[in-house]
């Protein structure tokens, strides 16, 4: 049986992550997978998560199923948060998801039933797990143009210049903030001009909403998302807590649709279930329950968004000050993007065998297409990190 497999590609920030967990050194910096990451250079469980889990141990009386749905108070709390009631509710209709990613190859893979082999158009450069999902759910992947490798901007101009030319047969992923890996995201201005753009084409969107409130507060990063679900008919949102709920290993996420009138729903819905059902069967709920329980909760959640406040204002930090050093030491303006970027990613434009070097010679990890992680930089050693990215290059 197996003879017939080949090898497949492992991903690469997992790749990384495995490389930089077996690394012996001293003094390794771990700029590579997406989590963040405190002063002390450890990923916390948020304390609103805590106490919302002590609840929750306290008060659990079963584990039996919840129904393909999943926790649906999760889902309403979620749909408030993200798309703020800008969508009468009766077009609405989620599912959970095991996290961001599993709502997102549930979205994807009633596309795929919807326009079997259709084209879904991905910006280049994109989460590397973009590609893969789609082929997987029988779509086409096709890159949009994004990023200005040489401004270290988003390429607006070549963007529009494709997402103008697509049908209604076509669907358009799009990060609803803070992109991943640029760090580059459009404006609100820009938000507007795609939407305008969806209504003139009809391409279908399906936005990837994973770093809700890492760019510049939870209101502000909804602009976009919210902004193209209640300009165009039929669009759907994948939402990951994983991120700002700090959740990662727990996979909660919502899978959201939103269809044209409540009829529509009802079947999108129904293939929504009817594929969670034939591939997990039931969604995993602790990672779910936790965070609902903390949305409806008043205490809980100012505590939670003064959380979350506290690591988007360090990542902000980091940027600047990482920018900052890179600047006094080269008298250049090179990188002061970092600063300027958006989120927990910058793209640094770095050629594959200077993160190689960085990797070998001095320890530091980022993904090869030199994404870094912003949170992973080490506050009190950020000079030496820029002296060291700095003769890396020369
Ligand atoms: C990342 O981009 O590093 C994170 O989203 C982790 C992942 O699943 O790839």
């Amino acid at each position: 049986m197996f003879e017939t497999l080949k090898k497949a590609t492992l991903d690469k920030i997992f790749v990384l992550m495995a490389e930089y967990a077996n690394d012996p050194r001293d003094g390794k910096i771990d700029l590579g997978v997406g989590v963040y990451k405190d002063p002390k250079g450890v990923t916390p469980v948020m304390s609103s998560v805590k106490k919302a889990e002590q609840r929750i141990l306290d008060s659990a009386k079963t584990k039996t199923y919840k129904g393909v749905v999943g926790n649906k108070e999760f889902s309403a709390a979620i749909v408030d948060l993200a798309l703020g009631g800008v969508v009468e509710n009766k077009r609405i209709r989620c599912v959970n998801g095991a996290g961001g990613t599993g709502a997102l190859s549930i979205l994807m893979n009633v596309l795929g039933r919807a326009r079997p082999k259709g084209r879904i158009f991905i910006s280049d450069p994109s989460w590397p797990n973009h590609w893969p999902m789609a082929e997987l759910a029988g779509l086409t992947p096709v890159y949009y143009p994004y990023f200005d490798h040489a401004k270290r901007l988003v390429d607006f101009d070549k963007m529009m210049g494709t997402l103008n030319t697509l049908t209604s047969d076509d669907i358009v992923l799009l990060h609803g903030c803070c992109h991943n890996p640029t760090g580059a995201s459009l404006t609100n201005a820009q938000w507007d001009e795609v939407v305008e753009s969806l209504k003139r084409t009809g391409a279908f969107p399906l936005v990837d909403l994973a770093y809700l409130g890492f760019g510049d507060g939870l209101e502000a990063d909804a602009y976009g998302v919210r902004k193209v679900v209640s300009s165009v008919p039929e669009s759907m949102v994948a939402f990951s807590a994983s991120k700002n709920f700090g959740l990662y290993r727990e996979r909660a996420g919502v899978a959201i649709a939103i269809a044209r009138d409540s009829d529509s729903a009802d079947v999108v819905s129904s293939q929504m279930q009817n594929v969670i059902r034939a591939t997990i069967s039931q969604t995993p709920d602790h990672g779910a329950e936790i965070v609902r329980v903390i949305l409806e909760d008043k205490e809980l959640r100012a505590e939670w968004e003064a959380e979350l406040t506290e690591m988007r204002e360090r990542m902000k930090r980091l940027r600047v000050k990482l920018a900052d050093a890179i600047r006094q030491r080269s008298n250049s303006k090179d990188f002061d993007f970092i600063a300027e970027h958006t989120g927990m990613f910058s793209l640094l434009g770095l050629p594959e065998d200077v993160v190689t070097k960085l990797k070998l010679d001095d320890a530091i990890y980022m993904i090869n297409d030199s994404r870094i992680n912003v949170a992973g930089i080490p506050e009190d050693r950020i000079g030496e990190l820029a002296d060291k990215m700095l003769a890396a290059i020369r």
